[in-house]
């Protein structure tokens, strides 16, 4: 109920991000490390991908526990007590199992006991689609404030033995908070997202699902590890994530030029390089750490998002622009004003 005297809140309300965290596993495999299990090279893959080493969990360590962690640091970060969160939805494609939700293992191993936890499966787009549900949920005044989070075991379904998708991917977690921007300070202005399901084979994990379930006495026909039509995906991805860029720049009532960070999904360098170049921006003023962690699909945009806002490549008034694309194929886009 409104005060006597004050003004009833209009809805949507803005929101922004008060807090952001990561987890990387310790383990670092490095291109040297996989040039001794299948036939590939550092050169290959660094000239090709950008990529130079990646983190993989330990056999212990699943999705949950890297999402929680980076969960934990976004929520200090935030100042916000896990009993105290609303909403949590995990952006995953590498659930710790099929059904409940990782969301549900992440709300008991944080202690958000009083939070509605679903996940969103959107692959490397996921994060952002997370931000998106989130951002109207609570814009609308339905829950007080969200956790999302993007949290991959990628080493659980890669086949170790396929060099074409082996080298390109890796495990962690990143996450944030989101919250009303009720005092004037900085809100999520725009977002684009899109889907086109006719490339679902592009890009997928064709066994482990009800298509080809690996219950007893069926025999799956598909395997259960990353699958990828590299070059087409590379195609769409240029495509898809320029588009985006753009809509969801235009979308937020600003151009190019307004953008002071470009935060893309953390494929590869080669596709950054090639959207940087089609929006005519400056790579120096767009956030890199593939070298250091692969692809880690749904988490690779949170990731990036923590290291540059810890890092300081983030000022308050600061335009920042998110942008992904992956399997679906889905692609998406926010831009924050800091
Ligand atoms: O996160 C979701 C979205 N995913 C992406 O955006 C990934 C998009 N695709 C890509 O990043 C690139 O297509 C890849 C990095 C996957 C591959 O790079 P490419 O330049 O498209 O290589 P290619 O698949 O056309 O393969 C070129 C050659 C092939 O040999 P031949 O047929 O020319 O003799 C491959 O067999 O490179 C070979 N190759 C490798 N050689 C050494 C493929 N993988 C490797 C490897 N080491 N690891």
């Amino acid at each position: 109920m409104t005060e006597p005297g004050s003004t009833a809140p209009t809805y949507p309300l803005p929101v922004r991000i008060a807090g952001t965290g990561s987890y990387l596993p310790e383990k670092v495999m490095t291109n040297h490390d996989l040039e001794l299990t299948v036939d590939t090279s550092d050169e290959w893959i660094t000239s090709r991908t950008g990529i130079r080493e990646r983190r993989i969990a330990r056999e212990d360590e699943f999705t949950s526990h890297m999402a929680s962690e980076a969960a934990k640091r976004a929520l200090e970060q935030a100042k916000i007590d896990p009993a105290d969160i609303d909403l949590i939805v995990v952006a995953t494609i590498t659930p710790d199992t099929l059904t409940p939700a990782t969301a549900c293992y992440v709300q008991q191993q944080i202690g958000a006991f009083k939070s509605v936890a679903f996940d969103v499966s959107a692959a490397c787009s996921g994060f952002l689609y997370a931000m998106e549900l989130a951002r109207h949920a609570v814009g609308a005044g339905a829950f007080r404030n969200a956790l999302i989070i993007g949290a991959e075991k990628l080493s659980a379904f890669v086949d170790w033995n396929d060099r074409n998708t082996c080298v390109l991917f890796g495990d962690g977690a990143g996450a944030a908070v989101l919250v009303p921007s009720t005092n004037g300070g900085g809100r999520i202005l725009s977002s684009c997202l899109g889907t086109d399901g006719a490339q679902a084979e592009l890009l997928n994990i064709p066994g482990g699902g009800s298509a080809c379930p690996s219950t007893p006495g069926c025999t799956p026909t598909k395997t259960a590890t990353l699958a990828m039509q590299g070059r087409e995906v590379f195609k769409h991805a240029v495509n898809a994530m320029r588009k985006a860029s753009t809509d969801g720049i235009a979308a937020a009532g600003l151009t190019i030029q307004d953008i002071d960070l470009i935060i893309p999904h953390q494929a590869n360098l080669r596709i950054i390089d090639a959207i940087v170049e089609r929006l005519d921006f400056s790579r120096e003023n767009v956030f890199i750490n593939l070298d250091k962690y692969g692809n880690t699909s749904a988490a690779a945009v949170a990731i990036a998002l923590d290291e540059a806002h810890r890092q300081g490549r983030i000022k308050p008034g600061d335009k920042v622009l998110l942008v992904a694309f992956g399997a679906g194929l889905t692609w998406a886009s926010a831009v924050i004003e800091w």
